[in-house]
């Protein structure tokens, strides 16, 4: 079964750049097939990945209810469906891309969340590694698709709000039907060592801090060029320290 990885925190802290880099850093350790799926609505993975991605799960959703009375002869619903989900898997060398997109609100057939469901959870055997950026909040997880997540990474910056916010999840994901491994705090954007206060506002929390990762300016330098950070030179420190974490948690 795939080891699952899920990356959650306040907005803006760094959630999609730290789940690129777990990408980047699972890729350099040859620990591989990865699958990455991009479950915020507002899908960006992709950028940072440099992957262009032509549609998402939500859009099926939404292209479902048009296709119902004109579906090609001799192809079910659900076939059709499958059909499409395939073409939404976006193949890179080492790993594959999948993006949510808006698979909630208005819209929402139960129906098509139970074939998206049961597509994820066929898909996932077939990797070793799922890497899940998500949106701020974690209660879409457990409606959605990821129940079982093995490494929970929420990620903060040194703003003690975000830091609270990483607790909340935490605490959050113990009233959500979710079986979750380790959770583990990741401090973003540091620079130098984290403030003592900052330390502080973690124990609070009651979360263990896994690791810091540096300001790499890189990191926004690659965004604003639109370059994978895939691409980060291995002695980038913002890919070290991920790789570092990484390699910690998982044996
Ligand atoms: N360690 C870092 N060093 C420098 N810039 C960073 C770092 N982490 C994130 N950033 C920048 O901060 C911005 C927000 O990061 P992002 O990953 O999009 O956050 P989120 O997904 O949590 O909203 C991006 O422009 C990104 O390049
Ligand atoms: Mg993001």
């Amino acid at each position: 079964m795939a080891y699952t990885i899920a990356v959650a925190g306040k907005g803006g802290t760094g959630k999609t750049t730290i789940s690129s880099l777990i990408v980047a850093a699972l890729l350099a350790d040859n620990r591989t097939p990865i699958l990455a799926v991009d479950a915020d609505p507002n899908t960006n993975l992709n950028e940072w990945l440099g992957v262009e991605v032509t549609g998402t799960l939500g859009d099926l959703q939404a292209d479902s209810l048009k296709t119902r009375s004109d579906l090609p002869a001799g192809m079910d619903k659900r076939r059709w469906i499958e059909y499409q989900l395939q073409t939404l898997l976006l193949e890179q060398d080492n790993y594959d891309l999948i993006a949510m997109g808006r698979t909630e609100g208005p819209g929402c057939y139960c129906s098509v969340n139970d074939i998206l469901r049961a597509f994820i959870e066929e898909l996932t055997p077939n990797y070793r590694y799922v890497v899940m950026d998500n949106e701020a909040g974690m209660e879409h997880m457990s409606r959605r698709t990821a129940r079982d997540v093995d490494l929970l990474l929420l990620v903060s910056d040194q703003n003690p709000i975000a830091i609270r916010s990483a607790g909340r999840i935490n605490e959050l994901k113990d009233s959500l039907e979710m079986n979750v491994g380790e959770v583990h705090l990741v401090l973003n954007r540091v620079d130098g060592e984290p403030h003592e206060m900052v330390l502080a506002e973690i124990e609070k929390t009651g979360l263990n801090l896994l690791s810091t990762v540096p300001v790499d300016d890189r990191l926004m330098q690659y965004s604003l060029e639109g370059k994978s950070l895939l691409e980060l030179p291995e002695d980038s420190p913002a890919l070290a320290a991920v790789r570092k974490a990484l390699n910690e948690v998982i044996k």
